[in-house]
C-alpha cells in the first residue's frame, strides 16, 4: 500500500493580508512551501506527493519544484474554494483502491521525519490519526456573548496540527456521508471522520512545538526564529575544513575584536583571507571609492570573493539631545549607510561566486533604550537590510546573514563602557565560531543570536 502525502496549498492567506498567498512568502530566502516540500521529499517512506494549489499559482509552484532535488514523484492538482474542496480534489485524483493518505498544511514548514514516522506507525493500528500537542494554556469554551460555557480539563486537551492521516477508504467513506448532510460544516478532515464515522477511533500522535501554522504576520517572525534554532547552532565545526579550504574571504574591520577573530579562525580553517581596516589597508568603509578599491584588490589577490564579512562599525552611546547633527549623521553613516554601500558594491563579486555577505548587529536592535537611540536604530536597520537583501538576491544565489552577538569583550566595547567583569562578556573567538557555523549552515536572511553559554 502506498503512502501518499497531500500538501494543502489551495488557500489565499486572507488573514496574513500579504499581496501573495502566504505559502509563497519567504523564510530564510525560500518560499514557505519550498521548505515544506524539501522536508517531505527527503522522507523515503513517502511514495508520492500531491500538492493542491490554487489555479493562479500553479506556474509558480512548478518553478519551485524545479529547485527541489528528490526522487519522490510530485504532482500539482488544482485546489478548491474551501480546504474541504481542496482535500476532495486530491482524493479524486488518487486511483489507488487503498492507500495511506497524510494531509498536511503547506504553511507548516517545520514538519519533520519524526512526526511522519509516528503517523505511519499509528496507521498500522488505526484508520485515522491526528497530530496534536499538549496545551500550556487552559482552553475555555465560550457562547455567542463571549461568556464561558465549558471548561474542559486541560490535561485532556490537545492543540491540533497536521498531518491528519487516514486509510484512504475510511476518509472517502466519511466524505460520502458528509455530502448527504445538508448542514455539513466541518473544516477539518479528522472532524469529518469524527462526525460521520463515530465508530472509527482517531488516534492522536504527538506533533511538535515547532510545527506551527503560519497564519498571521507575527508567525513569520516565529518561523524565522525556529528556522534559526534548527540550523546554525547545530552545525559541527569538525567538517569546517572541507567547507573553508580555499574559500576567498574579505573581512572589513579585521584588525581587532570580532573581525580579527574571524580572520584568525577562517585562516586556520584553510580559507584565503584578506583583512581590511583603516590601519592595515587604509580602508574607510564610509568611502565608496575606498570600498571599491579594497574589493577590487581582494578580488585580484584571491581570484574572486566568496564571502564578505563586515565587522567594522562604531559603538557610541549618548542621549540624543547631547549629540550634534554631525554626530548623528556620522553614526548612521558608519553603522547603516556603510553596510548598504558595501553590500551594493560587493554585489557583482558575490553574484559571480554565488557568495555570501555577513553583517553584524547588536542585541539592542530588538528594542530601543535610552542612550542608544541612533546606534540601535542603525543596527535595527542592518537587520532589516539583511532580510531585504536575502530576498532581493535569492535568485542570484547570494546569501545574506547577520550575526547578533550579545555583549562581546572587544576594544570597541571597553572604550565605550570601561572594564567589565569578563565572565559577563562573550569572547570574540566564540562569535567568530558562530560566524563560521552560519556560513556552513547554508542559510540566508537569518539573524543569528550568539549568547553567553
Ligand atoms: N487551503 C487549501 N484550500 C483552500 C483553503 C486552504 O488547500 N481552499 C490550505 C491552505 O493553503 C493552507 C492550509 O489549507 O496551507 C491551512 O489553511 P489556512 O491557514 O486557513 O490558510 P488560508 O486559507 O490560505 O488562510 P486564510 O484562512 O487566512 O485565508
Ligand atoms: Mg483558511
Amino acid at each position: 500500500m502506498r503512502n501518499i502525502f497531500i500538501v494543502l496549498a489551495g488557500g489565499v492567506g486572507e488573514r496574513m493580508g500579504a499581496t501573495v498567498p502566504k505559502q509563497f512568502l519567504k523564510i530564510a530566502g525560500k518560499p514557505i512551501i519550498q521548505h515544506t516540500l524539501e522536508n517531505i521529499s527527503q522522507i523515503e517512506s513517502i511514495d508520492q506527493i500531491l500538492i493542491v494549489m490554487h489555479k493562479s499559482s500553479i506556474a509558480e509552484t512548478q518553478n519551485i519544484l524545479s529547485e527541489i532535488k528528490t526522487t519522490t514523484p510530485i504532482k500539482i492538482i488544482q485546489g478548491g474554494d474551501t480546504r474541504t474542496q481542496s482535500t476532495l480534489n486530491a482524493l479524486q485524483f488518487i486511483s489507488d483502491k487503498e492507500a495511506f493518505v497524510l494531509l498536511h498544511d503547506a504553511v507548516r514548514p517545520f514538519i519533520d521525519k519524526k512526526i511522519v514516522d509516528r503517523c505511519l506507525l499509528a496507521l498500522q493500528d488505526f484508520e485515522a490519526v491526528d497530530t496534536a500537542i499538549v496545551s500550556a494554556d487552559t482552553i475555555v469554551g465560550v457562547d455567542e456573548n463571549d461568556c464561558i460555557n465549558s471548561m474542559p480539563i486541560r490535561h485532556f486537551m490537545r492543540r491540533g496540527q497536521t498531518p491528519q492521516c487516514f486509510k484512504l477508504s475510511t476518509l472517502r467513506q466519511a466524505y460520502k456521508f458528509a455530502k448527504k448532510d445538508n448542514n455539513f460544516q466541518v473544516t477539518d478532515n479528522c472532524g469529518v471522520v469524527f462526525k460521520y464515522l463515530p465508530d472509527v477511533e482517531i488516534k492522536v500522535i504527538q506533533g511538535s512545538e515547532e510545527n506551527i501554522k503560519i497564519t498571521e504576520n507575527i508567525d513569520l517572525q516565529f518561523a524565522d526564529k525556529i528556522f534559526q534554532m534548527k540550523t546554525a547552532p547545530i552545525t559541527d565545526l569538525h567538517i569546517a575544513k572541507e567547507i573553508f579550504l580555499d574559500k576567498k574571504v574579505l573581512v572589513l574591520g579585521g584588525s581587532y575584536g570580532i573581525g580579527k577573530a574571524c580572520v584568525d579562525l577562517f585562516s586556520k580553517l584553510g580559507a584565503k583571507v584578506i583583512s581590511a581596516s583603516r590601519s592595515q589597508t587604509q580602508t574607510d568603509i564610509t568611502n565608496p571609492d575606498s570600498i571599491n578599491h579594497i574589493l577590487d584588490s581582494a578580488n585580484q589577490q584571491l581570484g574572486g570573493i566568496d564571502l564578505v564579512i563586515l565587522t567594522a562599525g562604531q559603538l557610541s552611546i549618548s542621549k540624543l539631545i547631547k549629540m550634534s547633527d554631525d554626530d548623528i549623521r556620522s553614526l548612521i553613516n558608519i553603522d547603516l549607510i556603510a553596510p548598504a554601500i558595501v553590500a551594493k558594491l560587493a554585489y557583482p563579486y558575490l553574484k559571480q561566486s554565488s557568495g555570501e555577505l555577513i553583517f553584524f548587529t547588536s542585541s539592542s536592535y530588538t528594542r530601543g533604550r535610552s542612550d542608544y537611540s541612533i546606534y540601535s536604530a542603525a543596527k535595527a536597520g542592518v537587520v532589516n537590510l539583511t532580510q531585504a537583501l536575502s530576498e532581493e538576491w535569492a535568485d542570484d544565489n547570494i546569501r545574506v546573514n547577520c550575526i547578533n552577538p550579545q555583549r562581546t569583550d572587544t576594544p570597541m566595547r571597553t572604550q565605550a563602557f570601561g572594564k567589565e567583569p569578563s565572565q559577563t562578556l562573550l569572547n570574540p573567538e566564540i562569535v567568530a565560531e558562530f560566524t563560521a557555523k552560519t556560513t556552513m549552515a547554508n542559510i540566508t536572511g537569518q539573524i543569528v543570536d550568539v549568547r553567553l553559554n
